[in-house]
């Protein structure tokens, strides 16, 4: 059988050097239906490895779930890589960061105070071997000492930015890590990753764990870091930053295909290996991006195009072709190059059924809990994601309703019509009540949970006491919103609106459109403000009038022939109850 092994200077793959190009490519990103197509692409840029983490809430939404099949089959996504005759690398996490909802970490974890948070914890470590358990496998059959493509597995994530662990027990952590990782049959090297300096290479490692840095720039200086730590064997930058994630409110991140080129070049002439991170970025499909929060919490965007070499849409861009003739000076790369995919169809879309919230709501309602005192944290509703409708009753005299923590916004209504937003981003923790008597309802969203530093783990919802002028409102209903399957619920809900209705929100809007079975589409909501979108029942992901993407990816494999659904959750207004389709993707204004 192959081996894979680290040497005094180089990997060494059947005991001969080899310098690995590698790809970040998240198999959890992208529909199954397109891995080998993106996988091909990266072999055709030149790359000889594909990157993936592994996102354990992906796997486990739900305590006691785990699945591995579909979108989930982690197993099929390295044979692809394989039959491409490709190596991969993978890196389960636990805790992936990724800006991905929780940094993977399954919010249930944490919903009773149970586990602590990516440390020496009882619970914690349980949950992990229990994780591994039902991964590691798919993953240790795979490993090239067994025939397969898997050359290495990491341990945790740039452990080494995670505050507030002491040193000693971050040691016995990671080896811990390592025991769990090594008694579900991984014998392939394992390594850590962390920022390329001083303070976080020397917290996240440990000295028998090989370790690779994370950077964009400046690549010479960097490596001569990472070789202060790592003062023997290969050095790898385990995340060469080609490009960037973006954030709702922001603009779209680039980078300039001559820098990172030359950044690559650097690298590469080096001797170093490289894992382009993202090599094809994807999307965040559904409710599964993560957000940050260093003061300001800023959601991550439905679109993880990332200026990545290989587009979201699967489309090679200029970078692809800078960053392939990069590898073609250090490394034989293909002489072809992937075919620019057709412009997608270009429709507009008519939503004329409507079914408001208010309406929809008995079929939408989990499991209502009625509380005296504090309102319940979505956690503690058992709601991972998504919505959570709050009610209570005001008097005329009570004048504002003042939150604690809303996590991480809240549209405000008395009897059903809407009185403000309470929001998170923009710190606004009050909203006036017109001088009434009435139901207050707080329709609260989990925008994402943060994927970096000490507020992973963090409940969601109404968190602390709600307050108005003149007391702490203690009498609460809250109940669970379950929208993944709406269009699903709501079929028989739906009815033409009446013309000349205004489009106000929250509503649900739904229209048809014919497609091809497999076409790529690009949806714009010009005109609509916020919420979430279907196609045939598929959860997309949310859309906003902010800044920047202007286009959601819709992946061909979720149209089909003939007649296809579009449903729009609106959750404010929109001018008028059409969408359109565009044959190019529109990102948001970028900084030059
Ligand atoms: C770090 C993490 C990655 C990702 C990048 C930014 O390097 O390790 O998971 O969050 O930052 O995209």
């Amino acid at each position: 059988m192959p081996t894979f092994e680290i040497g005094e200077q180089d990997f060494l793959l059947d005991e001969r050097p080899v310098q690995l190009v590698s790809g970040a490519l998240h198999y959890f990103r992208v529909h199954p239906d397109q891995w080998a197509d993106r996988i091909r692409k990266a072999r055709l840029m030149g790359l000889n490895t594909i990157e993936t983490y592994v996102a354990w809430n992906f796997h486990a939404p739900d305590p006691g779930t785990f699945h591995l099949d579909g979108r989930h089959d982690l197993g099929r996504f390295l044979d692809l890589v394989a039959a491409e005759g490709m190596h991969a690398i993978v890196r389960p996490g636990p805790y992936i960061c990724a800006e991905w909802d929780n940094g993977g970490l399954p919010a249930w974890l944490f919903a009773d105070g149970a586990a602590g948070v990516r440390r020496h914890d009882p619970g914690f470590l349980a949950a992990i071997g229990t994780y591994y358990a039902q991964i590691l496998p798919v993953v240790a059959e795979r490993q090239v000492t067994r025939g397969g493509p898997v050359l290495m597995v990491q341990v945790e994530n740039e452990y080494g930015a995670y505050p507030g662990v002491p040193a000693e027990e971050r040691a016995r952590y990671l080896r811990e890590l390592v025991d769990l990782t090594r008694a579900q049959g991984i014998d392939v090297p394992l390594f850590t990753s962390d920022q390329a300096d001083d303070e976080h290479l020397s917290r996240g490692g440990l000295p028998e764990l090989h370790k690779t840095a994370n950077f964009g720039s400046r690549s010479l200086e960097r490596l001569a870091v990472l070789r202060r730590h790592q003062p023997t064997g290969p050095l790898m930058c385990m995340e060469f930053w080609d490009g960037w994630f973006d954030s709702w409110g922001l603009i779209h991140h680039t980078t300039a295909p001559e820098t990172t080129a030359q950044d690559l070049d650097d690298l590469l002439g080096a001797g170093a290996s490289a894992n382009l991170y993202m090599f094809h970025g994807g999307t965040n499909l559904g409710l599964t991006n993560g957000a940050n929060d260093k003061g300001t919490y800023l959601p991550i965007t439905t679109s993880y195009d990332y200026d990545a070499p290989l587009s979201e849409h699967g489309a090679p861009t200029p970078k692809y072709h800078a960053l392939k003739a990069v590898i073609g000076k250090h490394a034989p790369v293909p002489d072809e190059d992937p075919t620019e995919p057709a412009p997608a169809p270009e429709l507009e879309v008519t939503l004329p059924d409507r079914v408001t919230l208010a309406d929809a709501e008995h079929l939408l309602a989990g499991t209502t809990t009625r509380t005296s005192g504090l309102p319940p944290t979505a956690d503690a509703l058992r709601q991972w994601t998504g919505f959570v409708l709050y009610r209570t009753q005001v008097e005329a005299d009570d004048a504002v309703v003042v939150v604690d923590e809303v996590r991480d916004r809240a549209l405000v209504a008395l009897d059903g019509e809407p009185v403000g937003v309470l929001d998170r981003t923009s710190h606004t923790a009050s909203v006036p009540l017109p001088r009434r008597a009435g139901t207050l309802t707080l329709l609260v969203e989990d925008r994402g949970r943060v994927n970096y530093g000490s507020r992973i783990g963090e409940p969601k919802g109404l968190v602390g006491p709600v307050r108005t002028a003149r007391r702490e409102l203690t009498a609460w209903d809250a109940t669970p919103l379950r929208l993944a399957d709406a269009p699903t619920r709501l079929a028989a809900a739906f009815a033409p609106a009446p013309a000349a209705a205004p489009l106000a929100g929250p509503s649900f809007h739904r229209g048809e459109f014919t497609a091809h079975a497999g076409t790529d589409h690009l949806l714009r909501l010009d005109g609509w403000t916020r919420g979430l979108v279907w196609v045939n029942g598929e959860l997309l992901g949310r859309y906003s009038a902010q800044t920047p993407t202007r286009t959601l990816y819709v992946p061909g494999p979720y149209l089909r022939d003939g007649a296809n659904e579009l449903v729009v959750l609106e959750l404010h207004g929109a001018a008028a109850a059409r969408a359109r389709f565009v044959a190019t993707p529109d990102l948001g204004p970028t900084e030059a």
